[in-house]
């Protein structure tokens, strides 16, 4: 998600993802376990030059107001220290020398913390007018009551909204029922999101897909005629009636269990197979896309006249300023900008900036707390999702002055999967660690030591003791697992759990390394050939009773952490992906390791080749 194009090949890839039926094994696990239960650290003079030390110098200076008047009319604007009478000149330099031990000092400590450096303005900090937390809900929505304790978690730290993409996650009706996941939220559960988000004072986007990643619904055999390429799910055709219909559809669903809601989300990011079909091949992309935008806000307008409508930017980046201008998109649409990698401009350029400023009147920014640095992660790096936002607020101090009524706000987003058919990423309660980060750096404007309150209560960490070491080492702890081990925000069981798995699985795959690939009597050789000791293949498999048994109680670990987050289906897919494979290994292993041990006699030298290395051998001319 961090780079565009590397998503591009990815998705293709990620399609072959699709999930294997879980073993009997596995549900044994899960369900029988049902039963039991610094910005401104840069230089030392830019501090010594700051207001409170001017305050010093002042207080001292005005003792000896009467020198330094005489000093200036003589002397015009040059006031010479060593004209100060002693007793002035001591009083500074002892402020001074104190101040500044206290000021290296703290520039010390704000270093340790490891917050990543961006060039804010410190005096002037900026600060998004909306903050925008993201839901995925995509295949893995947080039940409830876990909700309940999360929208007021992030009201505290400054949100003033919610972004909600349901995906397949939402209970549609009518000829769009088998759309929806069988793990849904149900009508009621929508209201009662709505109703908590109200009782937090966080307004609520709602995100519809109308172009590209509409997977959830084109990969029905049912819905597959509206695909812009026959053999994707990704992107529907836009010039097709049946699209629109069916997008038609899909906006009133969402909007009539939306009444309130001020912004609507349509998405249209990546879409990636576009003018391919044989209607919409004889028209430009650049036309297609503007046309689409056009028709979808056209089918929102017509039940919600004042309704803002919101896309993710991705799309426009390479379309002209002129086709932009004669499209009239800026009266249609505000575009999300989102890059979620560290360096912003690498992504939009200054010119494309400059092409939005033109051609729309505000725009939005879009940062990310998980799911941007690995489809595969289960813990993000709070630091790196921390610069990428602090680099944000930069960009948008730096860009808001030209658009006609400023930047609207910022969106950090948390993405669960890269796509319907990835694999989780990193979940939600792993995540409020970094969210916490960077929702209080857009609250604030900046991130540094002055926030350590707001961090540790929000996140209901133990007081730290007096001499205790610095609250945050994101250069060392950049998951935050060691500094924040014992706080007890919800969802902490979780962010945890990721802890442990790590540990163990740093174990595991050094024991896989050495058993199978370092050592040399339990190789794919060795046990293709039976041809081992029994003796040697004891000594390698000694560990693998404890290490499958650590991995089984992680298992159990989880459904205790997830119990009151996630429904049983997320629980056991997170299982399936992240414990489940080693458990196989093991288990494989362990076949083996009885099967080596058995053999008494052996075959001589040489041993009789494989049929298709065989056949590898005549066809690289062995013989
Ligand atoms: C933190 O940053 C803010 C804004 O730049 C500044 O006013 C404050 O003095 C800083 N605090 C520390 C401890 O550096
Ligand atoms: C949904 O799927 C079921 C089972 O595949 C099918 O019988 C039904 O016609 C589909 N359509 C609707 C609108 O329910
Ligand atoms: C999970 O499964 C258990 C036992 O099968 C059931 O009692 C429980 O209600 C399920 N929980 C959820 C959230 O579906
Ligand atoms: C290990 O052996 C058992 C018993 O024969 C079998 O059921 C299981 O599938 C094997 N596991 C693996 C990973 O090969
Ligand atoms: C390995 O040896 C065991 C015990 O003699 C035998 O049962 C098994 O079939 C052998 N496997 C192979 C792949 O030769």
């Amino acid at each position: 998600m961090n780079n565009y194009m590397q998503r591009l090949g990815l998705t293709a890839w990620r399609k072959k993802t699709t999930i294997l039926v879980a073993s009997g094994f596995l549900s044994l696990i899960i369900f029988g376990l049902q039963f039991s239960r610094l910005e401104d650290n840069s230089n030392l003079s830019a501090i010594l030059k700051d207001e409170k030390d001017a305050e010093v110098v002042a207080a001292a200076l005005a003792k000896s107001i009467n020198n330094v008047r005489f000093i200036e009319s003589s002397n015009k604007n040059k006031v010479s220290v060593t004209e100060l009478d002693d007793e002035v000149l001591n009083d500074i330099t002892i402020k001074r020398e104190a101040k500044s031990e206290k000021q290296t000092e703290n520039v010390q400590m704000e270093q340790q913390l490891g917050i990543p450096y961006v060039n804010l303005d410190p005096k002037n900090p900026y600060i998004p007018k909306t903050r925008i937390v993201h839901l995925d809900f995509k295949g893995a929505p947080p039940v409830i009551s876990y909700l309940k304790k999360f929208f007021p978690l992030i009201k505290q730290m400054g949100a003033t909204g919610v972004l909600l993409e349901y995906e397949d996650m939402f209970p549609f009706s009518g000829f769009l029922k088998n759309i929806s996941a069988k793990n849904a939220y149900s009508v009621d559960n929508i209201k009662e999101i709505l109703s908590l988000a109200e009782s937090s004072q966080l307004d609520v986007i709602p995100l519809v897909q109308t172009f590209g990643h509409v997977e959830f619904a084109l990969k029905h055999a049912e819905f597959a005629y509206l695909r812009e390429v026959s053999n994707s799910p990704q992107a529907l055709c836009p010039s097709r009636k049946s699209s629109l219909d069916f997008i038609t559809e899909l906006i009133n669903q969402v909007m009539a269990l939306h009444p309130k809601v001020k912004y609507l989300h349509i998405g249209c990011d990546e879409v990636f197979q576009m003018g391919e079909c044989d209607l919409c091949r004889l028209e430009i992309h650049e036309n297609l896309f503007l046309k689409h935008i056009k028709n979808v806000v056209d089918i929102v307008r017509i039940k919600y006249p004042s309704i803002k409508i919101i896309v993710w930017d991705d799309m426009l980046r390479h379309i002209s300023q002129q086709s932009m201008l004669d499209a009239k998109i800026g009266e249609l649409v505000e575009p999300m900008v989102w890059v979620y990698a560290e360096d912003i401009y690498r992504f939009v350029q200054p010119t494309i900036w400059e092409k939005y400023a033109a051609v729309f009147k505000t725009a939005w920014s879009a940062s990310a707390f998980k799911g941007a640095f690995g489809e595969t992660l289960y813990i993000p790096s709070a630091r790196r999702h921390l610069e990428n936002t602090l680099r944000w607020l930069d960009t948008m101090a730096a860009q808001s002055s030209a658009f006609k009524h400023g930047l609207s706000g910022i969106t950090i987003t948390g993405w669960q999967r890269y796509d319907h058919f990835a694999v989780l990423c990193e979940l939600l309660p792993a995540a409020i660690p970094s969210l916490a980060l960077s929702l209080l750096a857009a609250t604030h404007g900046y991130f540094n030591s002055s926030l350590k309150e707001k961090f540790l209560k929000a996140l209901s960490c133990p007081e730290p003791s007096i001499d205790s070491s610095p609250f945050i080492m994101l250069e060392s702890d950049p998951f935050l697992w060691e500094k924040l081990s014992r706080c007890t925000f919800p969802g902490s069981p979780v962010f945890r759990l990721t802890s442990r798995l790590r540990n163990i699985e740093l174990e595991a795959k050094e024991f896989l390394d050495v058993t199978l690939k370092q050592k040399g009597w339990m190789t794919a050789y060795n046990v293709r050939y039976n041809y081992s000791l029994a003796l040697r293949v004891e000594e390698l498999t000694l560990d693998l009773p404890r290490l499958y048994h650590g991995m089984i109680s992680l298992a159990r670990a989880t459904v205790d952490a997830m119990d009151d987050i996630f429904d049983n289906y997320t629980i056991s897919e997170w299982i399936e992906q992240r414990i489940y494979p080693y458990l196989i290994e093991f288990e494989k292993i362990e076949n083996d390791s009885v099967v080596l041990k058995s053999v008494n006699h052996w075959p001589s030298r040489p041993l009789p080749v494989s049929p298709k290395m065989q056949k590898l051998a005549l066809s690289i001319g062995l013989h």
